[in-house]
């Protein structure tokens, strides 16, 4: 059978992390012992008491279709989480769980972005907000994300990106690939433009946990902006449940309706165990003591993560306030990024991403995630020193 692709193929993307991991995969079969820096997941396993939540769970016979938007009492305690992250009324009717927050972009998208309208998403950014825009057709305008502005939107720029047909404006607080968040006064200033200019804003803070410096700032949270605001959160990074595929989004009632039929028309709901054992994860003190745990752990190994990699001449890392990513300028190297990632995967079996592949504004960066341990850490940033041409430059 020869298949006629629909158009919208051609222009839908990929996350280079899948792809570099199933590379990695490759070489490692063959022997190779690859250290994993491309990974976008936790490396950590999920909290027991959540586990056993999840097991009860299905032992209580939590293995039938939900509601489409979730369990009454998951959502409920979903909209007291967001209430008590955020400090905004949310209540269960503003919740929509689904399988993996990926799909509230989706759903938000496919429910209010024509052909022909424009989205403006951080660039570089995750790669799924440009790669879905241009699948339903519409256009992904890039907000440069700057190393010289500490990796924080412009928000002036961002203004002067509105035109009539914007539609969307896609916010990623702690951000990936750059670590980077946002202050209260750029919060403050992004909800200024958004009701200067009547804009529906996707705030994705799958990363709020995890921030070393500084708090997180919702901006669902600043006031005024619950009404226009879709916040995308889940799971998956705070709790390290990045397999149980569970997320979700707090919204205007009108638009959650819609998305509740999307829902009913895609995977008609998230597993039911899984949403049961995100509530142990929202609403348990063991859970937030992990939380914290994963926390003060990431904080040691960005900070090992960042002086390797500033000891190697022509990387300049700075050091991220969220996520658990570092981007450093690899443009003193001399090297292209793409090549530089694939050199450093054939040559010395250090997996990491390229910037570019986040946008074109990531160009002369690469992306190294510290989802792994301090051992293979200090080990990573010596091969790339040595492939770079300097000596070992990890602490005997
Ligand atoms: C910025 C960002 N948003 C959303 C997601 C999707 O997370 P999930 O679908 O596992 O909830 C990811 C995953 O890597 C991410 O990095």
């Amino acid at each position: 059978m020869k298949f006629r692709w629909a158009d919208r193929m051609s222009r839908i993307g990929t996350e280079s992390a899948f792809e570099v991991l199933a590379q990695a995969r490759e070489l490692e079969a063959e022997g190779r012992d690859i250290i994993h820096l491309e990974i976008g997941e936790p490396d950590y396993a999920t909290p027991q008491n959540i586990i056993d939540a999840a097991t009860r769970a299905i032992n209580d016979g939590a293995t039938h279709y939900t509601p489409a938007s979730g369990i009454p009492a998951v959502r409920e305690a979903t909209a007291r989480y967001v209430r008590k992250r955020t400090g905004v009324n949310t209540a269960a009717e503003n919740i929509v769980v689904v399988p993996g927050s990926k799909n509230i972009l989706a759903f938000l998208l496919l429910a209010i972005v024509e052909p022909g309208d424009e989205v403006i998403v951080p660039d570089p950014g995750y790669p799924i907000y440009r790669s879905l825009v241009s699948f339903i057709g519409a256009t992904p305008v890039s907000a440069p994300i700057r190393q010289s502005n500490d990796f924080r939107l412009d928000v002036e720029e961002v203004r002067s990106l509105v035109t009539q047909r914007t539609k969307l404006l896609i916010v990623n607080t702690p951000a990936n690939p750059t670590g980077g968040i946002l202050t209260r006064e750029d919060c403050e200033s992004i909800a200024k433009l958004a009701a200067e200019r009547d804009l529906v804003v996707l705030s994705d803070e799958i990363y709020g946990r995890l921030t070393y410096d500084g708090e997180h700032v919702s901006l669902y949270g600043i006031d005024g902006m619950a009404e226009r605001t879709v916040l995308l959160d889940g799971v998956s990074k705070a709790w390290a449940m990045c397999g149980w595929r569970l997320g979700f989004g707090a919204m205007p009632v009108e638009l959650a309706r819609r998305m509740d039929t999307l829902m009913i028309n895609s995977s008609s709901c998230a597993a039911a165990f899984t949403q049961l054992a995100a509530v142990e994860a929202f609403e348990s003190e063991e859970s937030d003591a992990a939380v914290d745990a994963m926390v003060g752990e990431f904080r040691h190994r960005r900070d090992i993560l960042v002086d390797g990699l500033n000891r190697i001449p022509g990387i300049s890392c700075r050091r991220p306030a969220g996520a658990f990513y570092v981007f450093p300028d690899i443009t003193a190297t001399g090297w292209d990024e793409r090549e530089l990632q694939k050199a450093l995967l054939d040559e010395v079996g250090v997996a990491v991403l390229a910037g570019s592949t986040f946008g074109p504004h990531g160009a002369g960066h690469i992306r190294l995630s510290y989802a792994n341990s301090v051992a293979n850490l200090e080990r990573a940033v010596d091969r790339i020193a040595l492939h770079l041409g300097a000596g070992a430059v990890s602490p005997a």
